[in-house]
């Protein structure tokens, strides 16, 4: 154990006679057993689009290191990382908000559109894990269909806008369909639906496309929120870091919502997301890697007769119409975890792009 603890320290750099050993015994032994709450070796988690390939090496050693100083507040690094993500978005750090996850961004989004009550509209099927909050605080759902082809259907959401209507939610690229709108019709979608309410942009997977962020645009406008997150091609899923970027008036009124302003951040979250904003090797290979390991799924599963949505992201949308074994059933005798069924017309559902290994084993569970 003993021996154990020396290499530990060694590796994060500080060594035996290093700074605050006392301090550091609690958090400083590799045994804690954490590994439990991961996945194990037999079971294939295909279920949260989460990064299989993350923390990048950069952001594993900047946690480490953070370790060190987690007894202190963040102000500094937190300031540090708001800087840094100024400079990658084009934008004014006045213009950023940091929370645990883009996640917090949707919850404080969707409080500031409830402060009046009113409707708010999304897309159906997209990314609804915000909407109950929405409802329970008194705002009503309106819901538009996706196209045939799955795409939001843009022209349609700003017919649906009411007098009444607070806020319109964008996921895009959509989950769970992995459709991507044009970038020219949603700048005039936002340029005609922020008249009249807020519209939220959610971009957290945009970076597995090569269209350029809205964020920009938000600057100015003061109906644009963009909403970003470390949690899907940075690989920092469960650190819970992300971030909104919005004009500098609506920054204030989210931030009134927030007894402590950027202070739901941990350091270490915050050293993972500033080390993985320097991995590039790491972001470019995860890029690359999700790109094969997608063309391989999408291939098969047309091979199997199922009719797949084009991807722009780190899963994918298919239709179990035509499969004729219980899709369900040959994903748990093979411990793979997948999700549920989306569209019961069509029995559309998603499943998260893994490794290349285990989209390979996910597609022998189901031939
Ligand atoms: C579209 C979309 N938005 C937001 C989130 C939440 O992400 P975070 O981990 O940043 O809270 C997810 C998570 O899967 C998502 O798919």
């Amino acid at each position: 154990m003993e021996s154990n603890r020396r290499l530990w320290l060694k590796q994060i750099g500080l060594g035996v006679a290093g700074i605050g050993l006392a301090n550091l015994q609690p958090f400083a032994l590799p045994t804690q057993g954490f590994a439990k709450f991961s996945p194990n070796d037999l079971t294939i988690k295909l279920s949260s689009n989460e990064n299989p390939y993350g923390p990048s090496p950069l952001a594993r050693a900047a946690m480490i290191e953070s370790i060190n100083i987690s007894n202190r507040y963040n102000w500094q690094l937190t300031t540090e990382l708001v800087q840094t993500l100024s400079k990658k978005n084009n934008v004014n750090t006045n213009n950023i908000l940091m929370g645990a996850g883009s996640t917090e961004m949707l919850d404080l989004v969707t409080r500031l559109s409830a402060l009046k009550k009113g409707s708010f509209i999304i897309a159906d099927p997209s990314y609804n894990y915000w909407t109950d909050t929405a409802e329970k605080l008194g705002l009503t759902k309106i819901t538009v269909p996706l196209t045939a082809d799955k795409k939001l259907n843009l022209d349609a959401m700003l017919k649906a806008i009411k007098a009444d209507t607070k806020l319109i939610y964008i996921c895009n690229p959509n989950n769970p369909t992995g459709s991507i709108c044009d970038r020219d019709q949603l700048v005039k979608f936002i340029k005609e639906a922020t008249k009249k309410t807020i519209v939220l942009v959610d971009e957290a997977y945009i970076d597995f496309t090569e269209q350029q962020s809205l964020s920009a645009l938000a600057i100015e406008n003061k109906n644009l929120i963009v909403a970003k997150t470390f949690s899907k091609i940075y690989g920092l899923a469960g650190a819970r870091i992300g971030y909104a970027i919005a004009n500098v008036k609506t920054i204030e009124q989210l931030s009134e919502l927030k007894s402590w302003s950027n202070g739901s951040i941990s350091i270490a979250s915050t050293a993972a997301a500033l080390a993985s904003l320097k991995d590039e090797k790491f972001t470019s290979e995860t890029y690359s890697l999700n790109q094969k390991a997608r063309q391989f799924t999408t291939d098969q599963l047309k091979k199997l007769n199922l009719v797949c949505i084009p991807s722009n992201t780190n899963f994918l949308y298919f239709s179990l119409a035509n499969y004729k074994k219980d899709y369900f059933e040959q994903l748990k005798t093979n411990n793979i975890i997948g999700t549920k069924i989306y569209e019961e017309q069509g029995k559309w559902t998603r499943i998260t792009v893994g490794t290349m290994q285990e989209m390979q084993k996910f597609i022998s569970a189901i031939v």
